[in-house]
């Protein structure tokens, strides 16, 4: 059977990601989480002192982006693959609220998106693969052949995503995580560079209200639908 190339993209914490790796184990395709690799970005300039909550040096990180060696390695426990940066798993620290509130601002800098997209771009050369992210569909892979973009109303993605986080262990606000999927989905969606936006032959998929296995089911017959 042919294979394809599945493109996902929305708004933050539109579950995605759940979708996403549940289809590719579906089909037995490659799954990458774009996201990732930008809070990958995040963590090595927070580090490195090149952003934080009071200042930024978006100079130096553009300087610095050749030290940043970002692999995905699959972890064969938990069925999915984690985020190594200069080989180190770093997959629990891109996930907390401090990357959160400052990954927007380093996905707006051109050499940053420039770096991933090539990345990811050869990772998608034998297609086979289903990636999520905020330019899969405009940007990555403006040919693929199916394309989802997912949208719910911000309470219900805060809701979600608080959720998440409270089962992370992380002391976390519900009005904190509704602040910032706002202000995320806001700057990714006005940013110069690849902002969010649907692409034209993109399939609008509005979850708010519904289950997992509905959106599964929907989502899986869209793609029996293309291969
Ligand atoms: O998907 P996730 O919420 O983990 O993404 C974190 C952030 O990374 C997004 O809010 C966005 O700023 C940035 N991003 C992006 N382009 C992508 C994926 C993520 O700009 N393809």
């Amino acid at each position: 059977m042919e294979k394809i190339t599945i493109a996902i993209d929305g708004y933050s914490s539109t579950g995605k990601s759940t979708i996403a790796k549940q289809l590719a184990k579906a089909l037995n395709y490659i799954y990458v989480d774009t996201g990732a690799m930008y809070r990958g970005v995040t963590l090595y300039a927070m580090r490195n002192g090149f952003i934080s909550e009071t200042s930024n040096d978006l100079e130096g990180l553009i300087a610095a982006l050749d030290n940043i060696d970002l692999r995905f390695v699959y972890n064969e426990t938990l069925g999915f693959a984690e985020l190594f940066l200069n080989d180190e798993n770093v997959e629990r620290e891109i996930r907390t609220m401090e990357v959160s509130r400052l990954v927007s601002q380093v996905a707006t800098v051109e050499e940053v998106r420039e770096k991933l997209v090539a990345i990811q771009q050869r990772m998608g050369l034998e297609k086979g693969i289903v990636m999520d992210g905020r330019d899969i569909g405009t940007v990555v892979f403006p040919d693929a052949e199916l394309k989802i973009f997912m949208t719910a109303s911000p309470e219900k993605r805060a809701t979600r995503r608080y959720k998440e986080l409270l089962d992370k262990g992380e002391e976390v606000k519900y009005s904190e995580v509704l602040k910032n999927v706002e202000h995320r989905d806001y700057i990714d969606s006005h940013r110069e560079i690849s902002p969010l936006k649907k692409a034209d032959d993109a399939i609008e998929f509005d979850n708010s209200d519904m289950g997992l296995e509905d959106q599964f089911s929907r989502v899986l017959d869209f793609a029996n639908r293309v291969i």
